[in-house]
This record gives structure tokens, sequence and C-alpha cells, in this order.
């Protein structure tokens, strides 16, 4: 199938074509895939509700889509291509119709445990083969998906699990990850004595560690799922029937559970792949992404084998055992799209160019970015040292929410400028507006990003809530979705994301809620209260600065900080350790004991002559030991 758009005079016909006449233009797209039945309606929606359906009663099966019609068609080409921890190990490669193969033995593993079209699998996994083969499991047999990334907390992931009322854990006994050794199984074991629902665990063998077991609930992968059939007839899913959950951040309360369905996310998937990354036949692709992330999903999965790609899967870490390694890795397999985060790229840039230098990184033909706003200076460095120069770079602004890229470069088809993620995709009809809602039209303006009209792979719902989804995302701003960030569209309509104007934090391209990580901090015993909000960092982009009121007057600040800290990551994981604490006596309330978090974010920026105005403060005088005492 070939979906690609091949100039920008093309895309500029074919975005006219998608607003003037969505339906048609989303009928054409999804003609090039295969459905076990066709769609009657092709859209139904209000945002209201909220309530989208797409491609109303078709019926299909997304495995299909990426796996049985590849197999016909180039049943040898690599579709999986995985690269270890361990620059020395040997590389998988699993063909087309190796991967089927294997889907299906996991599938009918699956099976044979129990599971049944509609039941919740959680998978918490590395990054190995199995993952994916366990993703595409799921889907064969219409399970839904909920896939937890394992660097997540025992706490964080009985949270997901109970919410989902899952009935199956994929895991390992533990796994590498750089320097490190992480045991999954025993993390897995301590979530599960707070989860009634989990009727059975699947175990893969990945380290060889020691691992707890419990008779009867745990199996191990290589006792039964080699032994199964190669072949699972595909379940036949309803368009609209979900087709994974995956959990993601917001400004209040625990994560939300994303319902993301069967036709439509497929159908985003795989056009927006096509275009965004101008993928050939025999490229090699790779995003370095988790799949634990939204990311490795729409891109390390669904859009690469729908366009029958061969996609990468890095076990590994970029700077170990040294920060040569994704060079290493691109020039070892003559990589062509590579895909990654500003986070990552910062990171290595700080590295210096003599660890990017001895590397042949010609295969490269279009380079992306994902997951934060990219700053002057990383763009640069990525676009001349990577990209010599010549490679495009695309900039994909898109959310968990909304299942696939949503503004971005296509290729080198489009006009690029530095931080900017360009224009909207086909299909995609962003605006910006005030804070009363009203649209800005013209151009050379700032406002908060929204979505007037729906596209195929907007999330459905917020899984077991639908008003939460409503609230959430719909009720602000009528008739229209708003993704919680702010934007600028320059003079010539092209938008370049500013951030989130929410209290979401994107700290190394990770999301958090600043509630979230207070609600952990306040965990802690000794912690009576506490703000959390995120300044610029150099590396992270943000990190997390909390200010924490003890129960009593610390005598070990040090002790203290670093209880606070192992209550985080015991809550949270890791990825949500506090960079700075600051103690102090009081946080800076209104009278109707609103904090100000304007306040907490001017000093934590390092900029407390800009506060503003502080008149309305119950007790102006806690700003003043804020401003004193900033670390
Ligand atoms: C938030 C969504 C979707 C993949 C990974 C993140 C920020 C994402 C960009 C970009 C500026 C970006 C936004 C968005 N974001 N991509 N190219 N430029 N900001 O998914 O965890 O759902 O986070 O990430 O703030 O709202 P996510």
């Amino acid at each position: 199938m070939d979906l690609r758009i091949k100039s920008f005079e093309e895309y500029q016909a074919k975005y006219k074509q998608s607003v003037d006449q969505p339906e048609q233009f989303w009928s054409e797209v999804a003609d090039h895939y295969q459905w076990q039945s066709p769609w009657g309606q092709v859209l139904d929606w209000n945002f209201k509700e909220p309530n989208v359906k797409w491609f109303l009663n078709a019926k299909l099966n997304i495995t299909e889509n990426c796996l049985d019609r590849h197999v016909e068609t180039r049943g040898d080409q690599t579709a999986i291509l995985w690269e270890s921890n361990f620059p020395d190990r040997d590389n998988i490669r699993l063909s087309y119709t190796q991967l089927h193969a294997e889907v299906c033995r996991a599938a009918n593993a699956l099976k044979s445990m129990g599971v049944k079209k509609g039941d919740r699998i959680c998978l918490y996994m590395p990054m190995i083969p199995e993952l994916a083969i366990s993703v595409l499991a799921c889907a064969r047999i219409g399970a839904i998906h909920s896939v937890v990334f394992a660097g997540f907390s025992a706490q964080a992931l009985a949270d997901r699990i109970n919410d989902a009322t899952c009935n199956v854990v994929i895991t390992s006994d533990g796994l590498y990850r750089g320097a490190k050794q992480v045991g999954l199984k025993s993390i897995v074991d301590e979530a599960l004595q707070q989860c009634d629902s989990i009727e059975h665990v699947l175990v893969k063998k990945c380290t060889g560690e020691d691992i707890g077991w419990s008779e009867g609930r745990d199996q191990w992968w290589d006792d039964i799922v080699p032994q199964q059939s190669a072949t699972c007839a595909a379940e036949v899913m309803d368009s609209e029937d979900p087709l994974f959950i995956l959990y993601t951040s917001g400004s209040t309360g625990k994560p939300k559970g994303v319902v993301h369905t069967c036709g439509g996310y497929m159908v985003y998937a795989g056009y927006s792949f096509a275009n965004v990354f101008q993928y050939e036949e025999g490229d090699i692709y790779w995003c370095t992404a988790d799949i634990g992330w939204i990311t490795g999903h729409s891109y390390i999965i669904y859009g690469p084998l729908l366009n029958g790609a061969t996609t990468m899967m890095f076990e590994g870490v970029p700077t170990w055992p040294d920060a040569g390694r994704f060079w290493q890795i691109v020039e070892k397999h003559k990589v062509n799209q590579f895909y990654t985060a500003p986070t990552a790229i910062r990171a290595l840039m700080s590295c210096g160019n003599d660890v990017v230098t001895p590397y042949d990184l010609s295969s490269l033909k279009v380079l992306g970015t994902v997951g934060e706003p990219i700053n002057q200076e990383a763009w640069d460095w990525y676009k001349q040292m990577i990209g010599k120069g010549t490679v495009p770079i695309v900039d994909t602004w898109w959310q968990t929410e909304t299942g696939g890229i949503m503004i971005s470069g296509l290729g080198g088809h489009s006009p690029q400028q530095a931080t900017f993620a360009g224009y909207p995709l086909p299909g995609i009809q962003p605006c910006l507006v005030d804070t009363e809602g009203n649209e800005i039209t013209e151009n050379g303006v700032e406002g908060l990003l929204c979505m007037k009209f729906p596209w195929p792979s907007i999330l459905r719902t917020t899984y077991g809530d639908h008003e939460r989804c409503r609230i959430t995302y719909f009720s602000h701003y009528n008739d229209m979705y708003f993704t919680g960030d702010g934007a600028r569209r320059d003079e010539n309509g092209m938008y370049r994301i500013i951030g989130r104007v929410d209290d979401v934090i994107n700290v190394s391209g990770h999301r958090f809620g600043t509630a979230e990580i207070e609600n952990a901090i306040n965990e802690s015993e000794y912690v009576v209260e506490s703000a959390v909000v995120g300044y610029p960092h150099d590396i992270k982009g943000q990190g997390i600065y909390a200010y924490v009121i003890q129960e009593k007057a610390p005598d070990d600040l040090e002790a203290a900080k670093k209880e606070i800290i192992a209550t985080v990551v015991k809550e949270i994981g890791p990825i949500a350790k506090p960079d700075k604490i600051q103690f102090v006596s009081g946080l800076p309330k209104t009278r109707s004991g609103k904090i100000m978090r304007r306040i907490l974010r001017k000093v934590a920026e390092g900029e407390p002559d800009k506060l503003g105005d502080t008149s309305t403060l119950l007790d102006p005088s806690v700003v003043d030991e804020i401003v004193g005492g900033a670390v």
C-alpha cells in the first residue's frame, strides 16, 4: 500500500480535500487496508458527550494488516530487527513469516489460559521481541493490551492493573538497561499483593536471575508458548472495539487509561507512519522509544508493521557502554529513518562530537524528534552533527490521546524551520483559541492548541470513566478537543509548540501531573504538604522542583530528602524523582486556600524578581522565605 504524499504541493491539495470532504478522504485512505467487511457510515461524532466513531460496523483485525498480508508478499523480509543491550550479543531478526508464527503461538498460549476477547492483559516487560509479540498476540485474539512501562514501581503497576481489572500479566524475570539489571518479576509479585483480578502470570526468561514463584499462577513463557500451534485465526473485531489502554498523566488525580479502538487507530497509525517518515521499501527504520509509551505502540509496532517495514527494537540506552551507542547502531544496521527524543539529543550533544564522528551516518534519510519542545541548540546539533546539514528533521507533535502524529513535516517534503513542528497532517484541523475559547484566526499569534474536528485515532474514552474524558478534553472550549498545550502559529501558518499550559510537566519526554508527584511525596510520613512545579533543565527539558513542608523542622536535611525521594520511587518510579527539594514552613496560598503556583514556578525558574502581584496572598511573608531558601 502506498499512502505516501510525494511533494508539498500534493500535501496542500490533500490537506484541502481532507478538510472539505473528510469522510471521502478517510475512506480513500482506509481502502488501502484489509477489512473483513466494509464500513457503512465513515464517521459519526459529537464532541459534547463525546462520541466519536469511525468506519462504523466495519470488521477487521489489525494483525491481519500487520502480519498476514505481508506474509503473502514479503514473508522473508525482516519485520523486527532486535538489537541487544550488549553490543557483542547477536541481534535477532524475525521475518514477517516468523513473527506471524510467534504471534499466533503466543495468542494460542493466552487462549489456553482462558483469555477471551475483551479481557485486559497487562504487559510489564523489557524491550525484547516478546513484548512486541505479546502486544500483537493480544490484538490477534481481541484481548485489550495495557502496556505499563517497566520503569514504574510496584505501586504504579498495581494501580494500573486494578484500574483495568486485568486478568493476566506478562512479564520477565528481569531486564537489562545499560549497566543496570532490574528484577521485574519481584516487582510484579509485590504489585500483585494488591491485585485480586490476576489469574495468570506469564514469565519470559531474560536475565536468568532467581525469582519467586507462585505455583498455579505463574508459568514460564518458554514452557507453554513454543509448543503452541503456529496458526491462530484472527478474532473478528468491530472497528470501534477497544484495541488497547495506555495510562497517561493529567493535571489532576491518578493517571487515566486512554482507550484506542481497532479501526481508526489502524488507519491513522499506518497513514501517519508512511507520510512522516517517508519509509521506502527495504529501508531500516528505528524508533528509540520504549513500547511502554504511545510512541512505541504507534511507531515501533503498529505503524511500521502496517506498512510492511523493517522496524528496529533496541533493548538498551543511548549512553551505555558509551555515548556513541546510538550512532554505532545506525552505522551497523544502516538505519534510514531515526526517531528519538530531544532529551536524548541533548544528553548526547553534551558528550561532545568525538563520540559521533567515528561513525558512518550516511544511511540516514529522515531524522525525527518527539515528546517535548526541541530547543534551537539541540535542533541545530541534530541537523548538523547527525544529519550532516542535509537530512530533513521531522519534529512530530502528538500525544497519547491522539494515537498518532498530528503536526509534523513529511520527510523532506515540507518546509523546515528549527523548533517548529510545522503543518498539520491531512485530516488534522488544529486551531488556536484565547483563554475565553474564542478562535484566533490570524497568523503570527499564540494561543491554546485545540482540534476542531475528529481524526481516526482520537481517544474514545478514558477507561471506566467517560465523564473524566469529557471534562478533561472536551469541556474547556466549546465543541473542541483541548490538547493542554500552548502553541504559536507564524506568518506562514506553521505551528511551534510552546509546552503545557496545565499542571502537567514533561521530564525527559515523560509526562507527570504535578498533583500526582505531590500525592506521592505526601505519602512520606514526615511530610505535611508539598507543591511541585517544573523548571527548565538543560538535559531533561523540565526538572521537578518540590517545595515541602515537614512534620517538624528536620535535623538532617539530607536524610529527609533521601526519604522523600525513596517515597516517590516507591509510589511512581525512579523517573519521577524530584531534582530539587526545598523545605519551607508555608506555601504561598490565596485567601481561598489555593496555592499560587506562579510564584513557585518563578522561584524555581530562578526569576524571583518576576513574581508579579502577591497582594492577594494570605501570608505574603512566606514569599521572602521561599525566595531566600531557593535551591
Ligand atoms: C505531550 C504529550 C506523543 C509522543 C510522546 C509524548 C509534548 C510531544 C512534542 C513535540 C513539543 C511535544 C506536548 C504533548 N510533546 N511531542 N514534537 N514538540 N512538545 O506523549 O506522554 O502523551 O505527551 O508531549 O506537551 O501534550 P505524551
